[in-house]
């Protein structure tokens, strides 16, 4: 029965395990000069309290002494509420098995330091020219002259998996993820909490009610009924 059960744990725990994410205060607004180039110039895409889900094909790659985090994508998290608390979770498929890690960074942090700004630069450089019409408008509350409250999301993504296919170990394909930007309800619980949770203690139940069933199959099959003569 316990193994059962064991087994059981590690598939519920590894479907949730598939979510990272971190935690930040907004900072204070700021106001952003309207001059060329500003952060429309980027082409990122944004995330706001109300375009608050994207879904987006995240480039990964192998772990390397040069790139031990992989590879780098960036976004805009804008239109934040000053001294608001938020997450931002990524969720990706447990079939694309990768190391994720989130940062957030204030606009300041990012042009002071020379590492930042290059893999950010880099990162706006490969954007193809099509996001750009998009992210336009996305970005526009974030380089209006009012002050907004902006950061930049840095997301390092490394495949954690292993092929003899060298042409996958090489160029491992983009993974599936989803990013969420979810506001904390009075600066304690994420506002998402509620529904998950009882999807959660939905799942719960009904692992308990496989494992139940589970337990009693193999309980009958561990001690067979004398055969009928
Ligand atoms: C390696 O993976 C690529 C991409 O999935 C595939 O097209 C190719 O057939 C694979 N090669 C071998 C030898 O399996």
């Amino acid at each position: 029965m316990s193994w059962t059960l064991l087994v059981l744990s590690v598939i519920i725990s590894t479907a949730i395990a598939n979510v990272e994410k971190t935690i930040f205060t907004a900072p204070a607004a700021v106001t952003l000069p309207n001059v060329r180039p500003n952060l429309q110039d980027l082409r990122l895409t944004s995330l706001t309290p109300v375009e608050h889900t994207l879904r987006a094909d995240l480039p990964v790659r192998f772990p390397t002494a040069q790139h031990p985090r992989g590879e780098q994508s960036w976004f805009l998290l804008s239109g934040l509420e000053q001294g608001q608390r938020y997450e931002v979770r990524i969720c990706w498929p447990a079939t694309q098995p990768t190391e994720f890690w989130l940062d957030v960074h204030p606009l300041t942090s990012v042009f002071d330091s020379p590492d930042l700004i290059s893999a950010l630069a880099d990162y706006s450089e490969s954007l193809p020219e099509t996001k750009a019409v998009v992210a336009e408008d996305a970005a526009a509350g974030a380089s209006d002259t009012a002050p907004a409250s902006v950061l930049f999301l840095q997301i390092q993504a490394a495949a954690d998996y292993f092929t003899l296919n060298k042409t996958l170990m090489d160029e491992p394909p983009d993974v599936k993820a989803e990013i969420i930007l979810d506001p904390y309800i009075l600066n304690v619980l994420p506002r998402s909490l509620v529904p998950t949770g009882i999807y959660l203690i939905a799942c719960t139940v009904g692992a308990w009610f496989v494992a139940s069933l589970l337990v009693g199959w193999l309980t009958s099959i561990e001690s067979p009924k004398p055969h009928k003569e």
